[in-house]
């Protein structure tokens, strides 16, 4: 889908696909109001190895094998590495049966790239949207610090405070996997919003909606029901619900469609030190602390909306 000229807002997506990466790359890809820059893969759901296949398999699939994918970092900034293949199976991304990627792995850096393509934009001009663990945007700050000023905002999924956590009792996994490069990217004094479990447990999909991407009788929509069936079973037993969260997509859809979303001004910090809570993101909600507003939590979605949103610009995938 081809980006009107000059209009449509820059984004870098940071991302360790991963079934709902996925679909929300795809949702990037098939929306002119967003010019995808480039892909930068993290370890997190499965190695990196997988996560960047992944991603140039979904480029494909959406029929862009023109974007640029990128391998980033390969392992938290400190501790051991945790994925999470009880959730996404072996590759990452079970379900369908998509092909091995023609497209080739761009040879830089995903640090370096990031490094660069913010210092030769307008400063303030570019969105990073993170669907993983903060390791290669941490790791970028503290490379090159004077990128801070040059990112327009970040929009990350992470997180979770009244839900809780999905992966320890009190930490979401893609914070808790990298804590510290979470510390590293919520103490840096850019624009932030987090879609933490508070929101994207509050938009379950339905059979009846993975249903209708399968009907929309395209490929994109084939593989994409295929991978949520998958996906959603891990969930669904977890929660005893009728259907799973879909996380990573609230970052693209919040960009594309902001008033399906609503949230507050909050300063929330990362835990680093207790074993116990590793990973939590501890957020001042009313404003008990001192300390000031650094980041925008959403916790509220138009359900109804961001569902249909998403299928609306599936398809016009291939
Ligand atoms: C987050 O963790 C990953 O498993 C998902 O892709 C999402 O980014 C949800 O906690
Ligand atoms: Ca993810």
């Amino acid at each position: 889908m081809a980006a009107q000229a000059g209009t449509a807002r820059p984004i870098i997506i940071d991302t360790d696909p991963g079934q709902d990466d996925a679909i929300a790359i795809l949702l990037a890809l098939a929306s002119p109001e967003l010019e995808v820059l480039g892909i930068t893969a993290v370890a997190g759901n499965v190695p990196l190895s997988l996560t960047e296949k992944n991603a140039r398999k979904v480029c494909e699939l959406a029929g862009r094998p023109d974007v640029k994918v990128f391998a980033g970092c390969a392992r938290p900034l400190v501790r051991h590495q945790v994925t999470a293949e009880e959730v996404h199976g072996k590759t990452g991304l079970d379900g369908p049966d998509l092909p091995e990627p023609a497209m080739l792995l761009q040879e830089r850096h995903a640090v370096d790239w990031i490094v660069d393509t913010l210092r030769a934009a307008p400063a303030g001009s570019i969105t990073l949207c993170t669907l993983g663990p903060l390791t290669n945007v941490a790791t970028a700050l503290i490379k090159a610090p004077d990128i801070a000023a040059r990112i327009g905002e970040i929009v990350l999924m992470g997180g979770g405070f009244f839900e809780g956590g999905n992966t320890t009792p009190a930490a979401e996994f893609n914070i808790y996997v990298d804590p510290h490069a979470a510390h590293v990217v919520f103490t840096s004094g850019i624009k932030l919003t987090m879609h933490p479990l508070d929101v994207t447990h509050k938009a379950l999909m339905t059979k009846a909606w993975i249903e209708s991407l399968r009907q929309l009788g395209t490929r994109s929509g084939d593989a994409a029901a295929a991978m949520l069936d998958f996906y959603e079973r891990f969930d669904m037993e977890k929660y005893g619900a009728e259907g799973g969260p879909l996380h990573d997509p609230c970052v693209l859809a919040y960009l594309l469609r902001p008033e399906l979303f609503a949230g507050k001004d909050c300063n929330v910090r990362i835990e680093t030190g207790s074993e116990l809570t590793m990973g939590m993101t501890v957020v001042d909600w009313w404003d008990v602390t001192p300390h000031p507003a650094n980041c925008r939590v959403i916790n509220a979605i138009d359900a109804r909306g961001f569902y249909a949103l998403i299928r609306e610009r599936l398809a016009r995938l291939p």
